[in-house]
């Protein structure tokens, strides 16, 4: 992959999710770019193996595994960052985990475990960065949400709940910060082609429901994440219009809803008559 450079050279960026998918490939993307890593997930092997590919292009890394649902933890991979950088200058608020159901039999744990990650997590997570940026006078915060979080659809209602909630904190945050030098942004992505989604394609609810070949690749995330950083814009959706489109659907609510139902349904047979042996 070709890896965006919008001269984010000698500054120090904390990305919480870093093991896999879009944080992933946006902590190796900032460290190709020249900065200086923070990489924030709870396996610390996977981790590692990403450190030392962020290494050969000549960054300095700090693994600082977390579970960003322990506030603790969080706290003490902020801690660790500013002991070895000095600063965090950017933070990618990234971990997140998707549990697919619909929502009559949706089950309060798995919902409860979606909200402790994206909504809990990410507010942990901010507290920690807008805490430590007031004190260094500058910062930017970069909230990875979801297309999810604008519309809400089935099988995924838990996980737009949480994109929604997770959006609602970022609006917040971003009034609360008007004339300060710390800036927030929030992504919206789609469906983008990482392990998160190849496990929906293996989920009973989801399976098939989805053609792979539609997925973006995560660069298309991390190429928005460095244009909201360089522009400083409030939100950012890949891709550009899905936002909008969102906006407008929101007009005819009920209209919608039955275009998604439509929508979906005709994915799971399409699905279900090209899955192999069918
Ligand atoms: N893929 C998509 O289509 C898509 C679309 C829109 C938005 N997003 C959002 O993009 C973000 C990244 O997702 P992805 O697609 O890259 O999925 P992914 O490949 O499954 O990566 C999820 C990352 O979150 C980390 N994580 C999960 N629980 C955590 C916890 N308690 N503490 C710390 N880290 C945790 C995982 O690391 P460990 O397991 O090592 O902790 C992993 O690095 C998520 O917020 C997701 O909601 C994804």
């Amino acid at each position: 992959m070709q890896r965006p450079s919008l001269s984010f050279r000698n500054r120090t960026v904390l990305v919480t999710g870093a093991s896999s998918g879009i944080g992933r490939e946006a902590a190796l993307a900032f460290a190709a770019a020249g900065s200086n890593v923070v990489l924030v997930a709870r396996r610390a092997k996977a981790l590692a193996t990403v450190a030392a590919r962020a290494r050969k292009s000549g960054a300095k890394v700090l693994v600082a595994p977390a579970d960003v649902t322990k506030p603790a933890e969080v706290a003490a991979s902020f801690r660790k960052a500013v002991k070895r950088f000095g600063s965090v200058d950017i933070v990618v608020n990234n971990a997140g985990v998707l549990i697919p159901s619909e929502v009559v039999s949706m089950k309060g744990a798995d919902l409860q475990a979606m909200l402790d990650v994206n909504l809990f997590g990410a507010l942990h997570v901010m507290q920690q960065a807008v805490t430590l940026m007031r004190k260094q006078g500058r910062g930017h915060i970069v909230n990875v949400a979801s297309l999810a979080g604008r519309r809400g659809f089935s099988p995924l209602g838990g996980y737009c709940a949480s994109k929604f909630g997770l959006i609602g904190l970022t609006e917040a945050l971003r009034t609360e910060l008007v004339g300060e030098r710390i800036h927030v942004s929030v992504v919206l992505p789609g469906v983008v082609d990482t392990a998160m989604v190849s496990a929906l394609n293996e989920a009973p609810e989801t399976e098939s429901m989805w053609p792979q070949a539609l997925n973006m690749p995560p660069s298309w995330v991390v190429w928005s994440i460095f244009l909201a950083i360089r522009f400083k814009l409030a939100e950012i959706a890949v891709p550009p219009g899905g936002a909008l489109l969102e906006k407008l659907a929101s007009l005819a609510p009920g209209t919608t809803d039955t275009l998604l139902r439509w929508a979906t349904d005709a994915a799971k047979r399409v699905g279900r008559s090209t899955r192999p042996g069918k």
